[in-house]
């Protein structure tokens, strides 16, 4: 069990509970978390005041929702005996730092992200908040509260990394090194696209959650989009731009399966129902032990309000030194 006394780098990240976690975030982001757990210290937030910089309109849902994705961390093989898991909402330091931040950033670095006006033009105006101008520092508070040095994220939140290691640099010349330089690491989230050949999104109904039963796996996965040249089975098909085979690939299918596809499809001896039944089983058996996991975590809310009491326990213990430290350099 870690302590603080590890001398192994220190890992954090965090995920907004704003919905359910899909296939797509286990073999990309989740996976990752996974594997860090054997070499690094790890820490991982259910960051609920993220959240609230786009949802604050119906907050109502935002605890229960922590919950649920900690419930598929879990489930997924995120282990608290190993790893710090916490609410962000239960450590104080986070929004306390964040203001001090606020105090020496300067506005046109957090205007000139471009996750500001992005979101902005495709979620919406009523996210001109100060909260949400203010995302990337509070982002960067979470990570350097714990002088974290690894943080795994996907590609679209390297900008934000890249702010938070300017920040760093400015409090470290104006006060004195405080804070080491976090580093991302970036998973490569092997891109598993939505049934429909676009992202993986809710609001598309193209995904396959964590909670997904076999049945509503089998309905999405002969929905699939194949080769669309490949109008009947005596048609050869093109594995090379069909999102099934990707699929395939992506899930972990061996090189002798891989092969017997490619020749099947190519030479339409393999219909595109068969190569999707196939598919299926390979996804059900993946999603399936996750769900069973997971709904036999979601029986006991107790338990999951526990580890992530017990994690608040020992991210405070961290956070609270570090932030003093903060404080006194700072001179107040
Ligand atoms: N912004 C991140 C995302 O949307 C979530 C996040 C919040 C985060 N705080 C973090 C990630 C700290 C890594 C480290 O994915």
């Amino acid at each position: 069990m870690p302590t603080s006394t590890s001398t192994r780098p220190r890992v954090f990240s965090g995920m907004r509970p704003t919905g359910q976690l899909h296939i797509g975030h286990f073999l990309g982001a989740l996976g990752n978390w996974v594997r860090l757990q054997d070499e690094y210290e790890c820490i991982y937030s259910v960051v609920d005041l993220h959240a609230l910089t786009t949802g604050y309109e119906d907050a109502k849902g935002i605890h229960d929702a922590g919950l649920e994705m900690v419930a598929d961390w879990l489930a997924c093989g995120v282990d608290p005996g190993r790893s710090i898991i916490f609410r962000q909402s239960d450590v104080p330091q986070h929004a306390e730092l964040a203001v001090l931040l606020g105090m020496i950033t300067p506005l046109s670095w957090l205007e000139r992200v471009p996750t500001y006006k992005g979101q902005i033009e495709e979620l919406g105006e009523h996210l001109l908040t100060y909260g949400f101008l203010g995302y990337p520092l509070l982002q960067t508070a979470d990570i350097i509260l714990y002088k974290a040095t690894r943080v795994p994220v996907g590609q679209d939140q390297l900008p934000h990394l890249e702010l938070s290691r300017e920040v760093v640099r400015r409090f470290n010349h104006l006060y004195g090194p405080v804070f080491p330089e976090p580093e991302a690491i970036i998973s490569e989230a092997p891109l598993l696209l939505g049934m429909d050949g676009r992202k993986m999104s809710k609001s598309y109904g193209n995904v396959i959650t964590l909670a997904s039963p076999d049945d509503e796996v089998e309905r999405q996965v002969m929905s699939m989009v194949t080769d669309p040249q490949r109008i009947r089975k005596e048609d050869p098909g093109d594995p090379a731009i069909c999102n099934v085979f990707a699929w395939q690939r992506l899930l972990g299918a061996d090189d002798a399966e891989i092969a017997e596809i490619v020749e099947g499809c190519t030479t339409a001896t393999l219909g595109c129902v068969a190569d999707k039944r196939a598919l299926a089983e390979r996804v059900k058996g993946i999603v399936g032990p996750i769900r069973e996991r997971r709904e036999a975590l979601m029986q006991d809310p107790g338990h999951l309000e526990a580890v992530l009491e017990e994690g608040a326990h020992r991210a405070r213990a961290i956070a609270g030194p570090v932030m003093a430290e903060a404080t006194a350099a700072m001179g107040l």
